[in-house]
């Protein structure tokens, strides 16, 4: 039976309910709630130390629970090992790159598709695909990884993260110790990436540049939800241009 109401929306791609996470005794995150539609991108703002990173390895299964759920297009993966959740659909760039610096870039990209099985031509138009993303990793593609740039070694930690082909990419930090020139070459590819239909949940300190890109936003202080709202909303509310968007921002 059909309903001409048809209004139930669908389950978001990612549901993160009442997570809470600790290292032995001192709980990092708690009681937080998000939700990453699929196609938009969704914005974790906050300090150094408000638990971004830790929710991140939570959703990647680096870190167990120790209260709530994970899940992936309705289905709980809240105890999945990690590298199945890389083969559901999760790819995490993260803070501070973490590139395999004597690799060189091609083989650092090779490594990330290293789940999907590909033949070698199917490698190389993965690698290729990367490449048309960020055409500077294709001049260094040779290169040992050390040798790249602050932001090629993001390019690459991003690139990386795509060729496992995710359904959702997240973005740790993407603009940390980076030059306000390269920062804004990075988060052009994020614009690309999401007016591509990727689903990104994009953490960073740097708010303004987060919230400006973000369909949906949440704001972490001390591992708790604070205020949640469209970027645009955050981006215009006083509190978060007074703690995040001030001088210094
Ligand atoms: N490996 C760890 N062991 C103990 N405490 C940690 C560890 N990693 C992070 N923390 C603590 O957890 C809290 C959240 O850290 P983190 O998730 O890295 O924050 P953010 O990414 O927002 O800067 C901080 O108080 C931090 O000191
Ligand atoms: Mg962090």
């Amino acid at each position: 039976m059909t309903s001409p109401s048809a209004s139930s929306a669908p389950a978001p791609l990612l549901e993160v309910q009442g997570v809470s996470l600790a290292y032995g005794p001192i709980v990092a995150v708690r009681d937080v709630s998000i939700a990453v539609p699929a196609g938009s991108v969704v914005a974790i703002v906050g300090a150094n130390g408000a638990g971004k990173t830790t929710l991140l390895k939570a959703i990647c299964g680096l870190l167990p629970l120790s209260g709530g759920s994970i899940r992936l297009d309705g289905a709980d993966i809240s105890t999945l090992a990690a590298h199945k959740r890389v083969g559901c659909g999760i790819a995490l760039s993260p803070e501070g790159r973490q590139v395999f610096p004597d690799q060189t870039v091609a083989d650092n990209l090779e490594l990330g598709a290293y789940w999907r099985n590909l033949s070698q031509k199917d490698l190389d138009a993965a690698v290729e695909e990367q490449f048309a993303i960020f055409p500077r990793l294709k001049e260094r593609r040779n290169q040992p990884s050390v040798t790249l740039s602050g932001g090629e070694q993001q390019m690459l930690a991003i690139g990386r993260a795509l060729m496992a082909a995710p359904r959702l990419l997240l973005l740790d930090e993407p603009s940390l110790g980076l030059a306000p020139l390269i920062i804004k070459d990075i988060f052009k590819a994020i614009v690309r990436l999401r007016d591509s239909g990727m689903t990104i949940l994009l953490v960073e300190q740097m708010a303004n540049l987060a919230l400006a890109v973000a369909d949906t936003a949440y704001v972490l202080e001390n591992g708790r939800v604070t205020m949640t709202g469209t970027g645009q909303e955050l981006l215009r509310d006083p509190k978060v241009r007074a703690a995040y968007l001030g001088a210094g921002h």
